[in-house]
């Protein structure tokens, strides 16, 4: 069967801007999370306090938490990787947190420097320290599918790696195909390695790329063995800078028009979505990639 309703997180103001190679300005970030909001998104990943020099367009977190107008029913999440970033949000005022594991050695090296075993002692200090302050933490698994290095992921694996993050008290955990490799079978697998690792199928949310064209399919799959929370960003931005085959995520207006189609609830406006998407297009320069803003809003 599939859901009633859906959960939609959406990642474009952090995924999508973390990939752009111009930073975009603090008052259209700003403006960005403001739309989004209005568009009815009541979960918006708004940036990251991570390391200044790894991602400088996200170096202006703190200005972007006093610009932004914040909505009392919606959960604005940063990333944040270690005791430092979380100094940072605490000081901020920042009351949601995401820490993003890698399910390989190599990408742990390389978005982390850290390595796979290690990567757990700095999330661990971040998630009891966030969780004794009252936060919420959601945990993603990065590279949960397949990895530009070490090629196609163990679902046992990718499963022990949310598993461990689960046990350190978070209360999300996001299935990460960093670089859209993933296939609907290999969902499936994916999920059903989870559950037998003991993770339950309401704490789990699928975040696809859609690198290979296969995000919406996977999204399908997955509503489909009971996942009821999907990340996606506005108009298909998004990418990691430190995984060069990463395109943009799975776009909420391609996820919004199937949920629609289906019956399923999610409680988006798609024409103020798509209207956001053509507005943020023109202030990076390029059309979207979603098919739906496309479609909907043809330039
Ligand atoms: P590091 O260089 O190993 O840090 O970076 P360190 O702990 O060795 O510290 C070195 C210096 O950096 C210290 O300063 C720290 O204070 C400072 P010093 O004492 O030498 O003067 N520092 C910081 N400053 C500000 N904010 C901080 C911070 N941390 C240290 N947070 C680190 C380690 C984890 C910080 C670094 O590797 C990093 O920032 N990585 C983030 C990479 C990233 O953001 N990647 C993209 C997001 S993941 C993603 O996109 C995937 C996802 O979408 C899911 C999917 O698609 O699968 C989530
Ligand atoms: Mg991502």
């Amino acid at each position: 069967g599939l859901p009633e309703r859906v959960e939609i997180y959406e990642v474009g103001p952090r995924d999508g801007l973390q990939n752009e190679s111009n930073t975009v300005p603090v008052a259209v970030k700003a403006e960005f999370l403001e739309r989004l909001a209005n568009a009815g998104l009541r979960t918006i990943e708004a940036s990251s306090f991570v390391h200044p020099k790894w991602v400088p367009q996200l170096a202006d977190s703190e200005e972007l938490v006093e610009r932004m107008n914040w909505h009392d029913d919606v959960a604005y999440p940063f990333l944040v990787p270690n005791a430092r970033g979380l100094d940072r949000a605490i000081e901020a005022g920042v009351r949601h947190a995401a820490v993003f594991a890698s399910a390989t050695e190599t990408f742990a090296q390389r978005n982390l420097n850290r390595s796979l075993e290690t990567q757990f002692e700095m999330f661990s200090q971040v998630v009891t320290r966030a969780t004794e302050n009252g936060m919420r933490v959601r945990a993603y698994v990065s590279m949960a599918f397949g990895e530009p290095w070490e090629g196609a992921v163990d679902p046992a694996q990718a499963a022990s790696v949310g598993k461990r993050l689960m046990d350190m008290g978070c209360d999300e955990l996001s299935l990460g195909d960093t670089i859209g490799v993933a296939t609907p079978g290999h969902v499936g697998a994916l999920l059903d390695a989870c559950v037998a690792a003991g993770v339950p199928m309401e704490s789990i949310a699928v975040h696809f790329h859609d690198t290979y064209g296969q995000a919406l399919s996977n999204t399908l799959a997955a509503l489909r063995h009971g996942v009821t929370t999907v990340d996606a960003s506005a108009g298909g931005l998004g990418g990691c800078p430190f995984a060069g085959s990463a395109t943009g995520n799975l776009a909420t207006e391609d996820l919004v028009w199937m949920l629609d189609g289906l019956g399923i609830a999610h409680g988006v406006d798609l024409d103020a979505l798509v209207a956001t998407s053509v507005w943020m297009a023109g202030e990076l320069g390029r059309p979207s990639p979603s098919r739906v803003v496309a479609a909907l809003a043809p330039s």
